[in-house]
């Protein structure tokens, strides 16, 4: 790399760097650090308040804020310890919003291969992949950096690829077709997250004491067309692919991989390779995930905490970076049709309970998108109902 080609935050605070700064930060981070830059471009700077915690403790034990999330068995979900599962399961939902799926059936190399050819996808030739740039949150295939550039006042340090997946026959024929593979690999992972995804979700509701199977014992029709809709919702839902790529970071306790959100579906099935970076808020405090190869990272999202009408949690999270290696994760992200509506279940509105949350769609949050950048749980916290 010849030093003319270096953007320091000197050159582009100085202005004399040829590439107009809103060029080369649009081309994202990857772009950045392959041109060796050994400072933070001054966009990337989140105000000290919310940066990574960098505490001289933490510094020298980098282990000092890890937690361990819930576990949760998939295969024992499926057998006879199934109440047992729905319990820990209940509660993982409500004080942590988070668990580890363990024992999941699909195979490790199924895993590895979205991994790899997420790789492979970040590794083209930038004009290939910025072939599927668009601001159209809505596209089929979506590439870009940061969150939401055109909205935010500070970047974020990562780029990313989001594929929507169903149904698959709409959306694959728009999927990039390089790496040769990706196709292929991509709708084999979305069909097996998917099922996860939807035997996931049934728990979920059944540990809310809303299962079908119990449902179908009782003569409440009202209720009974309720859970039927839903999951014959779920059946037809929306479903999304995110890779991140997170490059590594010259100065990363100056800035942020992804800032605080909260996820906008019912739940994330989140893969990560073994750098390391999410960090979920518990208990006030930010923790850290350590990576379990060949398990998911699940979430709940701010349609899951509405639908329980504040019961079970959608947490807060971010994802740090790192002056050594690039990461990937992929997150596959789930809900119902974008044409639905959600609304806390009638079963859990009552008099001691009254409903939080007003009824939400795709609609709502689009326009709350268009208006604001979307921070923290704000899209959330708009949607409740005064008290
Ligand atoms: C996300 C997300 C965290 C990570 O993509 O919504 O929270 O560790 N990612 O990549
Ligand atoms: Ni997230």
């Amino acid at each position: 790399m010849s030093p003319s080609t270096a953007i320091t935050r000197e050159s582009s605070e100085e202005g004399d760097d040829d590439t107009p700064e809103s060029d080369y930060l649009y081309k994202g981070v990857k772009q950045l650090s392959e041109n060796g830059l050994h400072r933070v471009p001054p966009r990337y700077i989140f105000p000290a308040s919310d940066r990574p915690n960098t505490s001289v403790e933490e510094q020298y034990a980098p282990d000092l804020n890890l937690i361990q999330l819930p576990i949760i068995d998939f295969g024992e979900l499926l057998g006879p310890n199934r109440p047992q599962v729905l319990h820990s399961l209940s509660h993982a939902c409500e004080h942590y919003g988070f668990f580890q799926l363990v024992n999941h059936g699909i195979p490790d190399d199924v895993l590895r291969r979205m991994m790899d050819v997420s790789w492979r996808f970040f590794d083209l030739p930038y004009e290939e992949r910025a072939r599927f740039m668009t601001t159209d949150v809505q596209a089929p295939v979506r590439y870009g950096t940061s969150y939401s550039p055109t909205r935010e006042t500070v970047f974020c340090w990562r780029d990313f690829l989001k594929l929507l997946c169903h149904p698959l026959p709409d959306f694959l024929p728009h999927w990039p077709p390089s790496p040769v593979d990706l196709r292929k690999v991509a709708a084999t992972y979305a069909e097996r997250t998917r099922y996860l995804f939807l035997t996931l979700v049934e728990a979920i509701l059944e540990s809310l004491g809303l299962g079908i199977e119990q449902q179908a014992k009782k003569d409440e029709t009202e209720a009974e067309e309720e859970e039927d809709i839903l999951i014959k919702g779920f059946q037809d839902g929306s479903q999304m692919i995110v890779a991140n790529y997170y490059p590594p970071c010259p100065e990363p306790e100056l800035t942020l991989g992804i800032p605080p959100h909260s996820d906008y579906g019912f739940l994330t099935l989140l893969l990560q390779d073994e750098v390391g970076g999410l960090q979920i808020q518990h208990q006030a405090q930010w923790v850290t995930v350590r990576p379990v190869p060949n398990t998911f990272v699940v979430n709940l999202g701010d349609h899951m905490e509405i639908f329980s009408n504040g019961k079970y949690k959608s947490v807060l999270h971010r994802a740090l970076v790192n002056a050594a290696k690039s990461r990937i994760s992929v997150v596959s992200l789930h809900s119902l049709p974008f044409s639905c509506t959600v609304r806390p279940s009638s079963k859990l509105v009552n008099e001691m309970n009254p409903k939080l949350y007003k009824d939400t769609n795709f609609g709502d949050f689009l326009e709350y998108l268009s208006t604001r950048e979307l921070k923290r749980k704000d899209f959330l916290e708009s949607r409740k109902l005064p008290k």
